[in-house]
């Protein structure tokens, strides 16, 4: 194999439009994103026929401006890789239509990325030597799961979300609380001010041994504590001091990182593991981080975690993942799909 790999990535799952060059998987020659948030922010959440316009717009200028400031010649691409999996069908289909058609005219293999172990792979990026067993977490807008991985390339899933994910109870509390979209930042800054002990909201743990989420039950429960049991009452969101938002946050925030907590440990205990890792939006929050890193070094165990401009999304970890398959020869040809669900 060639010493020096260079990936062209390409990322449109949802509401953000990236490109990147990675060579060799971890040296990041160029990495652009174009966010959608002002276009979505109005509806407290993505529309996805806005969201496949805006990629539509923003594809090639995106590629362009990852090319330029790479530094290379696209001539010096060696594969091009798009996250065909999960997401917004409309959204996805523009990123694989955009790389399907480079791919063939640089003549280059094309290959298939699952956003969610990409997400993962931000998180081992510069890692030599993954020590197993290790469980990983990833937290995003669309997806709350936990795997057991042996490598990589070989991922178990061992629970997801039975009803919203963890950036979704974000982003819906935000929108309870008449905060700013997206809610994971707005909700975190809010807490600041706030006490994580004034509500006591649920903990939904499901089954005992569930390595499942749930945190519909949460968003319902800081629903009614706005609006009212019966939710005939007027929202008092609008009455309230910015202390009580604050601490309303502040025991929300509190509540979804305890459940993630307690259950990533769950999981590392059952198979062993020596390394937790944990990627994805959420993975931004500050919170999270320090608790999942005190649970980790208190029992024993080395946290690798995304760093932060890479935990929301981006094509860095596209052409990274990238790199680890086209070191295994894992090609895609024309006829890739992008699907809406996850494979594993
Ligand atoms: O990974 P991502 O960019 O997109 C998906 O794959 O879904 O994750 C976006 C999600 C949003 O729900 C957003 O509210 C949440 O990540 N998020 C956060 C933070 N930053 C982003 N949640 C909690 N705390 C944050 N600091
Ligand atoms: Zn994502």
């Amino acid at each position: 194999m060639k010493d020096s790999v260079n990936i062209l990535g390409i990322e449109t799952s949802c509401d953000e439009t990236a490109a990147a060059i990675v060579r060799n998987g971890s040296q990041v020659l160029s990495s652009v994103v174009s966010s959608q948030i002002a276009l979505h922010q109005k509806y407290g959440g993505v529309v996805p026929e806005i969201a496949s316009r805006a990629h539509i717009e923003k594809i090639y200028p995106i590629v362009e401006e990852a090319l330029a400031q790479s530094g290379i010649d696209k001539k010096e691409i060696d594969a091009v890789a798009i996250a065909n999996q999960p997401g917004l069908t409309v959204a996805l289909i523009v990123g694989l239509t955009a790389a399907k058609t480079l791919a063939m005219a640089l003549r280059k293999p094309l290959i298939a990325i699952n956003h969610i172990h990409a997400h993962l792979q931000s998180a081992m990026m510069d890692v030599q030597d993954l020590q197993l067993p290790a469980v990983a977490l990833v937290v995003s807008g669309g997806h709350s799961s936990l795997y057991q991985c042996e490598n990589i390339l070989d991922l178990h899933l061992l629970g997801s979300t039975i009803d919203d994910a963890a950036g979704e109870a974000f982003d819906k509390v935000a929108s309870i609380l008449n905060l700013s979209y997206p809610g994971g930042p707005s909700i975190e800054k809010a807490a600041k001010d706030g006490n994580p002990n004034a509500i006591h909201f649920p903990r939904t743990m499901l089954g005992k041994d569930s390595l499942d989420f749930s945190f519909s039950g949460l968003k319902t429960a800081v629903l009614y504590h706005c609006c009212g049991q019966d939710m005939k009452g007027e929202s008092r969101v609008a009455q309230m001091s910015p202390k009580e938002i604050a601490d309303i946050a502040a025991s929300f925030q509190a509540a979804v990182i305890d459940v993630l907590v307690r259950k990533t440990q769950m999981a590392a205990d059952k198979f062993k593991a020596k390394t937790i890792l944990l990627g994805g939006g959420v993975a931004a929050n500050t919170l999270l981080r320090m608790e999942l890193e005190e649970m980790a070094s208190s029992t024993n165990r080395t946290l690798l975690v995304a760093p932060k401009k890479y935990c929301t999304d981006n094509a860095v970890m596209v052409a990274s993942l990238a790199y680890q398959k086209f070191k295994a020869n894992m090609f895609a040809d024309m006829s890739l799909e992008a699907k809406a669900g996850c494979d594993d």
